[in-house]
């Protein structure tokens, strides 16, 4: 073998429970039928650092009758670490899709390099794709289906062998149990998307991509997807995931990149990022009209709003809201009533995509 890749079936380091449901944390990926070449697959046993690296990548999409040229992709770099839930947050037509779409061959890159758990995806396309399961922002089936049997038939283009096709397994997964028989077009919409999820799991790939997987889910089934995202990144998965829900990215993401216009402005691990904005903010409402500063309390660069509120905006490392408050008492005034703020993602966000 030499180059550490092995013949045989490559196996998770531990068996798991997923909720109720023990998952076995074996990854079938000896066979697969991509692109109609079935026959048994070199399967990796490494652990590679990176679950994916992005170098460079670059897409445009030409000019057509009806659209300009646009760069969608603009010299993105990017490093997964294997075992993380990394979160890719951008405005509308910032090019997610188009990032996601790359992972998943459905769309060319124009330039650049990408490797998935250390394959590159053109020159080694069968163990690139057998290491990662998609879930694309469009939601695709064939409704005449039952839920059972699209993973089935997904199983077996993946060329997982029968015996081992988790079909019920993956189905309890998702909550779907009781509509495994049932017509898919008979789903709800939050179903079809969990059916989605379990679909890209089949062929038990240690990398799962999530593009916008909760658009539209209502709040309780939202925190189902987010439990099986843990569940399954605790079981040694990682997840890769795009979202609109900051919160959604506060909650599941390790490290979260911001792609504005094509580019990364920002990539950071999630509690560095939100320290990056340690702003807080107190909005003093005084007992009497403002009408004179001393310096004690100019050194703060307070922002007077209207005649009797007063906002100052502080780094907690720096300062404390005791010795703020203390400098306005000191000031002479009465404080009436007082409410604080303190910036989040959303701030960040905006900082980094709003009028850019
Ligand atoms: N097939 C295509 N042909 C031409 N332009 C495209 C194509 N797909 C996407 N684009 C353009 O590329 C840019 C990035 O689109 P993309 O779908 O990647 O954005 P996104 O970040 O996923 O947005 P959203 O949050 O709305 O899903 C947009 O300007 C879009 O119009
Ligand atoms: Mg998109």
């Amino acid at each position: 073998m030499g180059d550490g890749v092995e013949e045989s079936t490559f196996y998770g380091s531990q068996p798991c429970a997923l909720g109720a449901l023990a998952i076995k944390s074996r990854i079938a990926m000896e066979t697969i039928d991509i692109a109609g070449q079935k026959g048994n697959l070199r399967v990796m046993s490494e652990q590679p650092q990176y679950a994916i690296e992005i170098d460079h990548l670059t897409k445009v999409y030409p000019a057509t009758a009806k659209s300009p040229i646009k760069a969608a992709l603009q010299d993105v770099s990017l490093k997964i670490p294997r075992g993380s839930i990394y979160g890719l947050l951008g405005p509308n037509g910032a090019g997610k899709s188009t990032l996601i779409n790359t992972l998943a061959g459905l769309s060319v890159k124009s330039a650049g390099e990408v490797k998935i758990w250390g394959r590159d995806i053109h020159e080694d396309v069968k163990n690139a794709k057998s290491a990662i399961g998609i879930v694309p922002q469009e939601i695709n089936y064939d409704p005449f289906f039952t839920p059972a049997k699209l993973l089935d038939i997904q199983a077996g283009l993946y060329g997982v062998p029968k015996a081992e096709r988790r079909t019920r397994e993956l189905l309890e997964m998702v909550g779907l149990t009781a509509q495994a028989d049932a017509y898919t077009r008979s789903l709800s919409g939050g179903m079809k998307r969990r059916l989605m999820v379990a679909k890209a799991m089949v062929h038990s790939p240690p990398i799962l991509v999530l593009d916008e997987p909760t658009a539209g889910v209502d709040v309780e089934l939202r925190q189902q997807l987010w439990d099986n995202v843990k569940a399954l990144n605790k079981n040694g998965v990682t997840v890769l995931l795009t979202t609109h829900y900051l919160q959604e990215a506060e909650e599941l993401c390790d490290r979260i990149a911001i792609i504005n216009h094509g580019k990364i402005v920002v990539d950071d691990d999630t509690r560095t990022l939100l320290s990056r904005m340690e702003a807080k903010e107190i909005h003093f409402h005084l007992d009497r009209n403002i009408v004179d500063l001393p310096d004690a309390l100019r050194r703060y660069n307070p922002e007077q709003q209207g005649r009797r509120t007063l906002v100052i905006r502080y780094a907690p490392t720096e300062h404390s809201a005791g010795e703020i408050i203390a400098a306005v008492q000191g000031a002479g005034y009465g404080i009436a009533d007082l409410s604080t703020q303190e910036s989040n993602l959303e701030d960040l966000f905006l900082h980094f995509t709003k009028g850019k």
